[in-house]
């Protein structure tokens, strides 16, 4: 069993590629701290794909009066998830889901419960064929009026002629980087980044406000968006 805060083989693989991997869930959940709405005791807080748990186990260290919505379609994910949070022993209230995001709403009270929601890397693995605009629409949809959402994920360079260059460039980053070729992913290989502008228009589309860049690590990039009321 892993220790509370000790590195998965995904969370290794992270720190490998994403610099500042470590203070990324950390400064997510600084952020939505201090929103207007999330910042009052007992929210209701969504983790939308919370993979192994880096998100919650900040969450629970910075607000444990939080009541978090825990969610992740993978039901490995989300073992390795409650395995990591019950070694933190944490006091926190946590509701687990084994879903999508999209598929959460049909569950009955989820329609604007959440004061604040986190998404990180997940926007990413999405297609941009409908399937990126639904995943919006809805975190946008879970959200009460004003409340905020900090979403993290790998961008697009602005300049589309440097495209095939920029992802055989990540694929030799990651490998320079100690990932065998196996684990690697590319453009082509199950991300689908896109640039400022097409997010812009995706977060409008969904019910969001433009979005505010707060972090950027080579193509990682955070923003801070905020439903509108
Ligand atoms: C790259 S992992 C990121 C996990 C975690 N947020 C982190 O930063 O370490 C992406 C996660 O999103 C989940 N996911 C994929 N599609 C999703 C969706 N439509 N709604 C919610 N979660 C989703 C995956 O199962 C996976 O656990």
């Amino acid at each position: 069993m892993d220790p509370a805060g000790t590195p998965t083989g995904y969370d290794r693989l992270q720190s490998q590629v994403i610099p500042g991997y470590g203070s990324l869930a950390r400064l997510a959940v600084a952020l939505l701290s201090c929103s207007p709405e999330a910042r009052q005791t007992g929210s209701d807080v969504l983790v939308a794909g919370c993979g192994t748990g880096a998100e919650l186990l900040e969450a629970v260290a910075q607000r444990p009066d939080w009541k978090l919505t825990a969610l992740d379609p993978s039901a490995e994910m989300l073992a390795e998830s409650r395995q990591r949070l019950s070694a933190a022993q944490t006091s926190a209230t946590v509701f687990w889901q084994q879903s999508t995001v999209e598929d959460l709403l049909d569950l009955p009270g989820m329609e604007g419960r959440f004061c604040g929601a986190l998404s990180v890397l997940v926007l990413q693995s999405l297609p941009d064929d409908g399937s990126k605009l639904a995943f919006l629409t809805a975190l946008a949809r879970s959200l009460k009026p004003g409340a905020q959402l900090v979403l993290v994920d790998l961008m697009r360079s602005a300049l589309s002629s440097l495209e095939p260059q920029l992802d055989a460039a990540w694929l030799a980053f990651q490998a320079a980087s100690g990932l065998e070729a196996s684990a690697a992913v590319g453009a082509s290989q199950g991300l689908h980044p896109i640039g400022l502008a097409r997010l812009t228009s995706l977060v409008n589309a969904a019910g969001f406000g433009d979005p505010a860049r707060i972090f950027q690590a080579l193509g990682f990039e955070g923003f801070l968006l905020q439903k509108r009321a």
